[in-house]
């Protein structure tokens, strides 16, 4: 059995979270829903994005939380904008990192700078049906239940351990529409247990042994 690698809750104090976000920011409304109330155990400190113009950036205006936008073209290559991903993140000195809805993989400076910390919400029951397709990849498979998984990330593709799942059923009509419908039943099920999660793992913090992740209490 691998090691167990313990990650506590931060005491005294609401935990710290960066969110990175690529669009509607659905996800992260809801975490700073959540935040409103000091019992929920964290506080969003930033939040990052990999492009302008998206409506999770209006949110997070809104919400009065600091943002930054660090878009891969913009750098040499990409292992650069990985550490300026790495140094903006950092400079907030966030006990989790929240990829909500971020559609870039991260790299291995930011994995390593943040290893166990990272939480990632996937459209799709992993291990089925990862990457940037997880809604119509399950779909097209013909699939009679799919979902949302909330996991820690590695250097995988959603491979990272799993720390809760949400089961959608998938209905005939859902193939008319090409997964928009299914997709907004999965947000549904995803936001509620996004946030009952990121409140768990920031309240009782989190214990890594093998591929487990688990949460006291
Ligand atoms: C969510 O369904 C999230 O799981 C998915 O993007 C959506 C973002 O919604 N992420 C991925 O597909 C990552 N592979 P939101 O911007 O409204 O929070």
């Amino acid at each position: 059995m691998a090691s167990a690698k313990v990650f506590p809750p931060r005491t005294p104090g609401p935990a710290r979270l960066v969110v990175l976000v690529s669009g509607s920011g659905t996800n992260l409304q809801a975490l700073i829903d959540a935040a409103a109330d000091s019992a929920f155990g964290a506080e969003i400190i930033a939040v990052g994005a990999d492009r302008d113009g998206i409506a999770g950036l209006e949110r997070a205006e809104r919400a009065g939380l600091p943002a930054f936008v660090h878009r891969v073209k913009d750098f040499p290559a990409r292992a650069d904008w990985d550490r300026a991903l790495t140094e903006a993140v950092a400079e907030h000195r966030p006990d989790l990192v929240v990829t909500a809805g971020f559609m870039k993989i991260l790299g291995p400076e930011f994995i390593a700078a943040f290893a166990g910390r990272i939480v990632n919400t996937h459209p799709a029951l992993l291990p089925a049906f990862p990457g940037a397709h997880g809604v119509t990849d399950a779909l097209a498979y013909g699939v009679k239940v799919t979902g949302c998984t909330v996991h820690l990330v590695d250097a995988g593709v959603d491979t990272g351990p799993i720390i809760a799942q949400g089961v959608v059923e998938v209905t005939d009509a859902d193939h008319a529409d090409g997964g928009d419908a299914l997709h907004e039943r999965i947000k549904t099920v995803e936001r509620q247990l996004l946030v009952e999660v990121v409140g768990r793992l920031a309240r009782e913090g989190h214990r890594i042994e093998d591929r487990k992740v688990w949460i006291p209490a």
